[in-house]
């Protein structure tokens, strides 16, 4: 996303800044990018543009379940490019912590995905600071209860909890980002960028995983419709799958069930660090031929039955 083409990426047509302070940041950014004309015009006679300009600074974000791991690494690449991160999360999350750890570049807005004012809230928060092309959900939970088990019948409300947080909730987030997303102008042919974070769990569910395999399949599954919907307001789907991932949500299993899980991995032999799921997302930010995919990042595991 933002490769800066032909002179293009004036944000001047961006919508109307909220205060002279975002204003003046604009006018710094647009005199910036306009000095680096003759050397983008230069770079594009070779070829050159789309791998060396990369401008994501000036723009905003929103991260759900960004006061931990997957969506806390993320925050932590962006606003280190110099995108302004809000972290949506749970009011008891560490969100607060989080976005002073981070800086002027980070604000929390506590709130559950699956409320639609509070993600209003949380985009509003964003745009406010600067134009947001960048929405990433991590927001997620994962139940695990046989289908039928000891004490019969799995509860149907775990179940129905599971699908609403990730699929739901999710869902929430990219209709209404890329709704603030679609009154921007284009830069660099794309208005912006939403990235869903599903779990390998889609593919090889395993044993007690249905709520989970549906919920992470649902995410998978929409990735093509939503990335068509917003194809002609030229904004961007893509969706992460991730495998065993080093993060706080582990630490519902037993060292024994991570140990379990571990061995199952091949190369590299370990579990992700989250940086490396951040990366990606940074990754498929930049890149605008990536668009209404789900990419497995998982160190060629497949799960086994449990
Ligand atoms: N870590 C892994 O191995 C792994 C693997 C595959 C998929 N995932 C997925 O990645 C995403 C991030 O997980 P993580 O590993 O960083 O776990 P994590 O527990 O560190 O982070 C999840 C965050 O989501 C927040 N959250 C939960 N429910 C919420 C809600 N209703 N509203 C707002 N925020 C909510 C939590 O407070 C937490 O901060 C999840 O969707 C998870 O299913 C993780």
């Amino acid at each position: 996303m933002m490769a800066v083409e032909r002179g293009e990426a004036s944000p001047k047509g961006s919508r109307k800044p909220s205060s002279q302070t975002s204003e003046n940041a604009q006018k710094v950014l647009a005199a910036f990018i306009d000095r680096r004309k003759p050397y983008i015009w230069m770079l594009n006679a070779f070829g050159f543009e789309r791998r060396v300009i990369v401008d994501v600074q000036g723009i905003s974000a929103v991260i759900s379940g960004g006061a931990s791991g997957l969506g806390l690494s993320a925050a932590r690449r962006l606003a280190t490019r110099g995108v302004f991160v809000v972290l949506l999360d749970l009011p008891a999350s560490r969100g607060e912590d989080m976005a002073r750890e981070l800086g002027a570049a980070a604000r929390f807005v506590p709130g559950d995905v699956r409320d639609e004012a509070a993600v209003e809230e949380a985009v509003a928060a964003a745009a406010a600071v600067a134009p947001l092309r960048v929405a990433v959900a991590c927001a997620g939970t994962a139940t695990a209860h046989k289908t039928v088990g000891r004490n019969g019948p799995a509860p149907i409300d775990g179940f129905a909890d599971t699908l609403t947080i990730n699929v739901v909730g999710t869902f929430n987030l990219i209709r209404l980002a890329a709704a603030e997303m679609a009154k921007l102008d284009p830069v660099g042919g794309e208005r912006g960028v939403v990235v869903a974070t599903a779990s390998i769990a889609a593919y090889d569910g395993q044993r007690g995983q249905a709520a989970y395999a549906a919920a992470k399949g649902g995410i998978v599954a929409m990735t093509l419709p939503v990335a068509r919907d917003l194809a002609p307001l030229k904004i961007r789907m893509m969706t992460v799958a991730p495998g065993i991932f080093d993060t706080p949500i582990l630490d519902g299993l037993t060292p024994a069930q991570v140990a379990t899980l571990r061995e199952q991995v091949p190369h590299p032999a370990r579990l992700g660090a989250a940086d490396e799921f951040a990366a990606l997302v940074e990754h498929i930010v930049d890149n605008p031929m990536l668009n209404g995919e789900t990419i497995r990042i998982d160190a060629a595991v497949r799960l086994g039955t449990k």
